[in-house]
């Protein structure tokens, strides 16, 4: 049996999967290094020695699945609950009230969700508001990524304590479920939470979302794509709808169409 070290990846062919990357999925991958450890796991995963033998396979079209692990595997999946919690914080004060001035029912989409926890950190800020104002919660939240893995542990909900580190010890007691050394978000949330493998590409939607979080996502992608994508998110926004990028990401937008409203949130304007 042979361990990750004995699997190889040259520069040659990492540079190639660079190429390829960024090409067909618009995004730079990580150092030589970094791919080399991941494409190692995957070599061992498939029993395969050489790169360029595992990557043929990745390229058949029946083998469409071994690409999209080697697209993901490449990927940053980082996240926790509350991250850009300032955002929240916003919501919380006056984005809700907003969005609620002529409709009870909001629609939320959350792409690059990853394990989960992004989707469950608005849930919590949205049933927080609602309670202490009175009001019916009622709201859908999809959330959708390229990893399977990752939307498998959204779906689970179950969470260590790290992740759970910036939320208020009240929310983990009245969202979270203990299991063992484990935290599991309750079934309500759970049921107003969808999870999706689609790529962001590919995204359709006949409805129109009220809050779009797109945040640490873009930050990987080259320029083109990320202009292709903020159309198609002003897009798929209501107006009024908030859209939010992560707070470390400058993402060029059109003013007419988006307002600024605080960092890294923007408001889509009336045309
Ligand atoms: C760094 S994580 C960010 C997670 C979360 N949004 C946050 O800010 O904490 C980026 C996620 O975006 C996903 N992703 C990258 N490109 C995507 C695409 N084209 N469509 C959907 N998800 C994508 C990755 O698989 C990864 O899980």
């Amino acid at each position: 049996m042979k361990n990750q070290n004995d699997y190889f990846l040259s520069q040659e062919e990492y540079q190639e999967l660079k190429t390829f990357i960024l090409n067909n999925f618009g995004f730079n991958i990580g150092s030589y290094l970094r791919v080399g450890d991941e494409v190692g796991k995957l070599l061992l995963k498939h029993q395969i020695l050489r790169f360029n033998n595992y990557f043929a396979l990745c390229l058949k079209p029946e083998n469409n699945k071994m690409l999209s692990e080697l697209v993901s595997s490449l990927s940053n999946h980082y996240t926790f609950f509350n991250r850009e919690s300032y955002q929240l914080r916003f919501l919380l004060m006056e984005g809700f009230a907003n969005l609620l001035k002529d409709k009870s029912h909001l629609d939320f989409l959350s792409i690059g969700c990853s394990t989960g926890e992004e989707s469950y950190s608005l849930a919590l800020a949205y049933q927080n508001y609602c309670f202490k104002n009175n009001q019916i919660a009622s709201y859908e939240i999809q959330g959708i990524d390229i990893a399977d893995f990752v939307l498998e542990q959204a779906i689970k909900g179950l969470y260590r304590s790290e992740t759970l580190r910036y939320l208020p010890s009240e929310d983990i007691q009245k969202y979270f479920i203990k299991r063992d050394t484990l935290f599991e978000i309750n079934s309500e949330i759970k049921s107003k939470c969808l999870f999706n493998n689609i790529d962001f590409h590919y995204f359709e939607s006949n409805k129109k979302y009220d809050i779009i979080l797109c945040r640490n996502v873009l930050l990987y992608y080259n320029v083109n794509t990320v202009q292709i994508f903020v159309n198609k998110l002003i897009n798929l926004l209501n107006i009024g709808g908030y859209l939010m990028f992560g707070g470390a990401e400058m993402i060029p937008v059109d003013e007419k169409k988006l307002k600024y409203v605080t960092q890294a949130v923007f408001q889509k304007v009336e045309k």
